[in-house]
């Protein structure tokens, strides 16, 4: 049993079946609904469900408010057709020819970053070039359904090998095994590129850049790939972790610091050992203590949820207007069996 679901404004349609949430199924039809966290909590695939009916197996998402619900609003990453569905969603134009692909890979190496941050540098098949922009990301595909998503610490025009930044979650299915049994030359699949958390190509504002641990891996390579192209305007970047171990590449910032970048690394819990005489506490605050006036500024944050979440509603009352702040919101995966 499948369910037609046409977009408006645009009137573009496509199928999506029981199991699969509608955001899924759109992007499976190379059709780049807004998301960022696909767990339900950051909003960004709110939509208004103009006709038909959708359900939340697990529930109704946290994020989303009765209210909001009774007026038609669904989050795209948690609802699945109960009906033909008519949707007001516009799908984002990505620049470029990035096409949402699944293809098979091959892990290439695996090396250790950090106490519990593995770099993992993927191969895939070369009959015809992997494109995405910086900042972007893939789902592993794992069995049973399931998908892991990891942002690509590369950029694009350093690409051969696509670099993932991979932190063990204690007891998490997919980062365990990367840990304990995955070796070099193991094979997966993976879908992408997925999101839409890239520089965008009118940019011109100065810009805040925020990383909360591996929410480092897509602010590297939008970087990397910013200094390539001469990108013009002043960046400060914020990278916040626990303990100065979890900065895992610090030196290569450090080393990219110049007139136009500015590195502030934040730590929320130095030990004695760290011997840490810079900044401490929240990353987001200490952007605000630097920044208590947004207004002049675009924002990019990468990393847990909970550090997206102040930052969207502290930053705001700091004059950044709302589509200002580009993010991506390290969520995890609501699994799924089918
Ligand atoms: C768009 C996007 C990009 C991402 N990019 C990266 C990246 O570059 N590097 C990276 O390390 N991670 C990234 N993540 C997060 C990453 O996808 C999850 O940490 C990963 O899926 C965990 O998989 P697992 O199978 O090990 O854990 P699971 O088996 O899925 O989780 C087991 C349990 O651990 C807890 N848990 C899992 N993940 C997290 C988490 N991230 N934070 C807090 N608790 C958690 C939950 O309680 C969960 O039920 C990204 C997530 C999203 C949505
Ligand atoms: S709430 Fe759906 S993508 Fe974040």
């Amino acid at each position: 049993m499948t369910y037609k679901i046409n977009l408006q404004p645009s009137d573009e349609s496509f199928t999506a079946g029981p199991e699969e949430s509608v955001l899924e199924a759109a992007l499976r039809h190379g059709l780049n609904l807004p998301h960022s966290c696909r767990g339900g909590s950051c909003l960004s695939c709110r939509a208004r469900i103009l006709a038909g009916k959708v359900d939340y197996p697990r529930g109704l998402p946290a994020a989303l408010t009765e209210v909001d619900a009774s007026q038609g609003f669904a989050l795209l990453c948690q609802a699945r057709a109960m009906t033909d569905l008519q949707v007001e969603a516009r799908p984002m134009e990505v620049p470029g020819n990035a096409r949402i692909r699944r293809l098979p890979c091959r892990v290439q190496r695996l090396e250790r970053l950090s106490e519990d941050v593995m770099g993992m540098y993927l191969k895939l098949p070369g009959f015809e070039p992997f494109e995405y922009l910086a900042g972007q990301y893939v789902d592993i595909l794992l069995s049973n359904g399931r998908r892991r998503s990891f942002s690509i610490a590369s950029p694009p025009f350093d690409s051969e090998l696509l670099e993932l930044h991979v932190r063990r979650v204690a007891g998490g299915h997919f980062t365990e095994h990367v840990f304990e049994k995955m070796k070099e030359r193991a094979l997966l699949r993976l879908e992408g590129p997925l999101g839409q958390f890239y520089l965008r190509e009118d940019e011109q504002r100065p810009l805040i850049m925020m990383a909360g641990g591996t929410g480092y891996a897509p602010i590297k390579a939008i970087l990397r790939q910013a200094f390539k192209d001469g990108f013009a305007p002043p960046i400060h970047f914020y990278w916040g972790a626990r303990g100065s171990a979890d900065l895992y590449d610090r030196q290569t910032v450090e080393a990219w610091t110049s007139e136009r970048f500015a590195f502030v690394p934040v730590l929320s819990e130095p030990s004695a050992q760290d011997k840490w005489d810079g900044r401490t506490g929240f990353v987001h605050r200490a952007v605000l203590e630097d920044f208590p006036e947004l207004s002049g500024f675009d924002v990019y944050a990468a990393g847990p949820p909970a550090m997206i979440e102040a930052t969207r509603e502290e930053f705001r009352a700091a004059g950044l207007p709302v589509e200002r702040l580009f993010f991506d919101s390290f969520d995890y995966a609501a699994d799924r069996e089918d």
